[in-house]
């Protein structure tokens, strides 16, 4: 490229196509850039059919900055229940809380402020300052590589730091300087609906004449990724475990997935434990030392589910027992089954719940 004539047709396309083929979506054409932030966030773990939902919800429950920052994190969590990587809904909890302390309330202007914010990348600044306050900073997500990788035929791996370097720098040459804001939500559109990752419909494309991907037939290669990401594998029994009306939670608390999520008493292991391995599991005879009758109930066929970059193999077991568990520093909480809706838990342990119904 290299070419200001070329960025400036190829971004007037891309605006054009914007123009007649856009979704209606209840973040744009806004520029509240607090209920932008929101949106952003929640679209990185979730498709846009999926996050509107999840957006108004969010934001009738929490309108503006300030009532975010004032509430409870754990209402914070249990309103981001399901949508995943909830370190996300803790760091939009703590910018908030930035954002009161740091910023007199207001959301801040500047690109290099609005980066001091916790949980907010390159990503999100460039989105908030080119919507809210249409400044020229380029968005590069998924979408942007796709595009201008197939374009201009860019083979240098985008998950490496020359290439997220080399991608950034094209996309902010590319950029409309007079229409950032409308720019940036064009190029991310057109990935999301036009230049799709599998099979996009060249024929109807309205950037195939200059497309370097479509002359050499090289659609299905680009984008190039260097690494095949690493899987981790897990094993989760979790501890159904019945008191009368009640059974016992416990909040993870470690650096680990669902931090601060709500969960049954859990053994994991290196793969799913038959009743006989449960029985004599170590913790598993910690935690009921001293309960006369530990009887069980039901094994809940195996769980696969899902999470980016691991598996977690899971299952869950009911357990009544006859009189209550020693729970030595109150590292449980007995919750009554009625009041267990009220914790925010990830999805795999509402699905438990779901079967309990
Ligand atoms: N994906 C990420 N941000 C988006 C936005 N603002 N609109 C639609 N899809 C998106
Ligand atoms: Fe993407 Fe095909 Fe258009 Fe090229 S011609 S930009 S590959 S949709």
């Amino acid at each position: 490229m290299n070419n200001t004539n070329t960025s400036n047709y190829i971004s007037k396309v891309l605006i054009n196509w914007y123009n007649s083929n856009k979704r209606e979506l209840p973040w744009r054409d806004i520029n509240d850039p607090y209920r932008i932030w929101i949106s952003e966030i929640i679209l990185q773990q979730t498709r846009v059919n999926q996050g509107i939902s999840y957006y108004l919800r969010f934001i009738e429950r929490f309108p503006t900055v300030s009532i975010l920052a004032n509430s409870d994190e754990d209402e914070v969590l249990k309103n981001w229940q399901g949508l995943g990587y909830y370190s996300r809904a803790r760091n939009i909890h703590k910018a908030a809380n930035q954002v009161i302390s740091n910023f007199g309330g207001l959301m801040p202007f500047n690109y290099k402020d609005v980066l001091t914010l916790a949980g907010i990348g390159d990503y999100t600044a460039a989105a908030i300052c080119s919507f809210a306050y249409n400044q020229p900073y380029a968005v590069v997500d998924g979408n942007v590589f796709r595009v201008i990788s197939r374009l201009f035929g860019i083979k240098t791996p985008i998950d490496t730091t020359i290439g997220k370097k080399q991608f950034a720098d094209l996309a902010h040459e590319l950029l409309s300087k007079d229409n950032p804001g409308l720019h940036n939500q064009a190029i991310m559109e057109f990935g999301a609906l036009q230049c799709v990752p599998v099979s996009p419909d060249c024929s109807k494309c309205p950037l195939q004449n200059i497309c370097f991907a479509f002359s050499s037939n090289m659609i299905a290669e680009l984008p190039i990724k260097s690494k095949k990401i690493q899987i981790n594998t897990r094993f989760f029994n979790y501890l159904n475990i019945e008191y009368l009306n009640n059974t016992y939670l416990k909040k993870r608390t470690a650096k680990d997935i669902w931090q601060n999520l709500y969960e049954y008493v859990l053994i994991e292991s290196d793969h799913l434990l038959t009743e006989t391995e449960l029985l004599t599991n170590e913790k598993f005879q910690s935690i009921f030392k001293g309960v006369l009758t530990v009887e069980i109930i039901n094994f809940s066929k195996p769980i696969k589910h899902i999470l980016t970059h691991r598996v977690i193999h899971a299952q869950c077991i009911t357990i009544r027992i006859s009189n209550e568990i020693k729970n030595i520093n109150n590292e449980f909480e007995k919750v009554d089954f009625q009041n267990v809706d009220k914790y925010a838990v990830s999805r795999l342990m509402e699905l438990f719940l779901g079967m309990k119904k």
